[in-house]
């Protein structure tokens, strides 16, 4: 059976595309098979663009490269996919109040897993000047990814 993992942030230029990549990374190295994961935006600012340079770049600094195009949320996803990750509160809140009744998602906070309790918010980093925002949202991903990994795709 295939599971379906929908990350999603505010503009998904900066925290999502970075977790769908660091998630796939996470999978492939584990050889995980069967799990798709995508992600998309709570805004439509940047729908049809690539992930902020900032993101690229933090990304290739660990060897890994996002090909995603921005793309916006729809209804239909939250019965396609089973799991779909907010990155902070404020997305959690837009996730709940845009999903359909009974719909089949489990809504997650991603830092909620493997994160300590005062570092489970993955900050927007597109505000903060220069990219060290990146590399930090980077490094919560990955251990975040992670236990996820092994609390439910590895049971
Ligand atoms: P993201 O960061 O949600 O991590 O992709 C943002 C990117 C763009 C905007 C907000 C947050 N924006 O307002 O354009």
């Amino acid at each position: 059976m295939v599971q379906k993992i929908l990350m999603i942030c505010l503009g998904n230029i900066c925290r999502s595309p970075i977790a769908e990549v660091v998630m796939v990374d996470t999978l492939q190295k584990a050889k995980v098979q069967n799990v798709v994961v995508d992600s998309a935006a709570i805004g439509s600012w940047h729908v049809g663009n690539r992930a902020d340079p900032r993101a690229l770049s933090t990304l290739k600094q660990h060897g890994l490269e996002s090909k995603h195009i921005v793309r916006q949320i729809t209804k239909k996803d939250f019965n396609d996919f089973d799991y779909i990750f907010g990155m902070d509160e404020n997305n959690m809140s837009e996730l709940r109040r845009l999903a359909p009744p009974n719909s089949k998602a489990e809504l997650l906070m991603l830092g909620d897993f493997g994160l300590e309790k005062s570092n489970r918010i993955i900050e927007d980093p597109y505000y903060q000047s220069g990219a060290a925002g990146f590399e930090t949202a980077y490094q919560q991903c990955v251990v975040a990814c992670e236990a996820f990994m092994k609390e439910r795709l590895q049971k």
